[in-house]
Formats: C-alpha cells, structure tokens, sequence
C-alpha cells in the first residue's frame, strides 16, 4: 500500500481487509552521554515511524554496531535501554544482529499492525485541519549544546525525557479522532517534515510561531548559533517553501529546522473535532499544542 514512491515513514502491506502490516528501521549514533538513555531513545524514536502511520507496533528486532573496546557493560546498558522502552511500549523484541564499528550505532526494525482504511499519511492533510504537534520542538541544538559541553544539565534532562517519550499515546489519539494527515518530527526539522506534508497533501500551512513549543534552553542556545550541520542542511533543501513573516529573526526561523530526534507527531485534526480530541487529550495525559491550520494552497507560511 505505501512504499518507495511515497515519502512516508514505514512501508505498509495489505495482509487483508482489516489488517495491513507497518515495516520500519531507524538507528543512529549517540545523541547523549548516558548509553541507558540512549538505547531507549534510539528504540521510542524507531517505534515512532509505526505510531506516525497510525500502527501498533508488536515486534521488534535489535540493529547494533559496537566498537570493540567499548566495555560490555556500556553495550549492554545500551541494549537494555531499548529493551525496556520496546516492553513500555508493549512491543517484543525477539533478536537482532550485531556488528563491530568504531562508532557505537543502535535502533530497532520495528514492525505493527494497521487498519487499511485508518492508515495516517502525509498526503492526507486537507484543507480545514487543524495542525497539533505532541512534543516540544529543540532536541538538535539542545543536544549540539551537549556536545559542545556549553549544556545546562536542566536543559539535557528536560530533552531526555521528552526524546525518550513514546509517540504512543499520541498516535491512538489521532486514530481515535480519524486523522489521516500525519507524521512524526525528525532529521528533516519541523520546517521539513511540514514541506512532505504540504507537497504531499498539496495543500498550504499557516503556522503560528508563538504557539510552537520548545524545550528550555532551545532559544538560548539558537541564540548562541549552536546548531548541527543538519539544521543548515535543512534550511538548504527546504527555505524555498516558506515564507516567514518579518518581525521573525535567523535563530527563531533556524529553530524550525532544527533536526530532531524522537520528535512529537505532527497532524492535522478536523476543525470540527478539535474541542472533543483537546478534551480527550487532557484525559489521556498527552501534551497536545495547536500551532497552525491547513489551507487551500501550496505554501507553509510562519508568522
Ligand atoms: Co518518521
Ligand atoms: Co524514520
């Protein structure tokens, strides 16, 4: 049903009329000092494509690439970070492989089940949607900071918990409430990850940059210019597509393509529902802001 030619984030296979299978892998470096957080991190953020399609992953299998010298118990903190979010997450991890690298590499090939006709894309935004995103956005300067050793421990904290979040809670919701437009906010930023969704969905987005959330230290460390090489990469491929209003200054526009890892979903709620979702929201205890709506159109614009 979706594959190479859609850019979305997992494969979907027609098993029959009810139920289709979701196929994802994601794994990366460390993006913190801590190996227990970063397996955790490294598996909530690959179970995240299957919640971004509206899926319930229930299987999963390790992808590992260890150098040698690393001390056993750091791989195996390692492991068990990602065991323990994948049994949080309800999701068995039954195996894996492992490779010897110089730069420790983790994450999980994940796999889901979904309802063929409840399957959350991002070429199903439609004009009248009201755009909601479920975490804060600033992982890649906070975690930049981090590396720089320029970091306030407070601000690694607060990104930890909220990378190491499922998007779980935040996908059952979107099905719930019969959304079809969606993704989760990774490498691409939130700018780019909002472009698939506009050319894909062809439609326009009308983002209101004080609704968006960030983490912290975010504005502070933008500030300062601590950005990864992805957040200009980002601005590279996808500046063309927007238009940001005047009085938005280069660090608070480069905060929008900010790569992030394990980021929030991203969707579109039908204006009609968006009373009773922010409701069930609250009830449900996951974090939801409202940061923009969808337009007839082919253009983001932030204000
Ligand atoms: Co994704
Ligand atoms: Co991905």
């Amino acid at each position: 049903m979706i594959g190479l030619e859609s850019p979305d984030d997992a494969a979907i296979w027609r098993l029959s009329d009810e139920q289709a299978i979701v196929v994802t892998t994601d794994f990366f470096t460390p993006v913190v000092d801590t190996p227990y957080e970063y397996g955790a991190i490294a598996a909530a953020n690959s179970l995240s494509d299957v919640y971004a399609m509206g899926g319930r992953p229930f299987l999963a299998l390790n992808i590992a690439a260890l150098p040698d010298n690393l001390p056993p118990e750091v791989s195996s903190e390692i492991l068990r970070g990602g065991a323990e979010k994948a049994r949080e997450a309800g999701v068995v991890i039954a195996g894996g492989h492992t490779v010897k690298d110089k730069e420790p590499k983790y994450g999980l090939v994940a796999i889901g089940f979904v309802h063929p006709q409840k399957i959350i894309s991002k070429s199903g935004l439609k004009p009248g949607d009201i755009l909601v995103l479920t975490k804060p956005l600033g992982a890649g300067v906070t975690t930049t900071a981090l590396k720089q050793e320029k970091a306030e421990a407070a601000h690694v904290t607060e990104a930890i918990e909220w990378m190491s979040r499922l998007n779980k809670s935040a996908s059952e919701l979107a099905v719930e409430f019969g959304v079809r437009g969606g993704t989760d906010i990774t490498g691409f930023g939130f700018l780019g990850h909002a472009a698939e969704m506009m050319e894909a969905s062809d439609v326009a987005l009308h983002i209101d940059f004080s609704k968006v959330p960030f983490l912290s230290g975010a504005r502070s460390y933008s500030e300062r210019g601590i950005f990864p090489g992805g957040a200009f990469d980002n601005k590279g491929h996808f500046e063309n597509l927007v238009e940001f209003s005047e009085d938005l200054n280069e660090p608070a526009q480069m905060l929008l393509f900010d790569p992030q890892t394990s980021g929030g979903l991203l969707f579109g709620v039908a204006a009609e529902n968006l009373d009773a979702f922010m409701n069930r929201a609250a009830e449900v205890g996951q974090p939801v802001w409202v940061i923009g709506n969808v337009q007839p159109g082919r253009r983001i614009k932030v204000r």
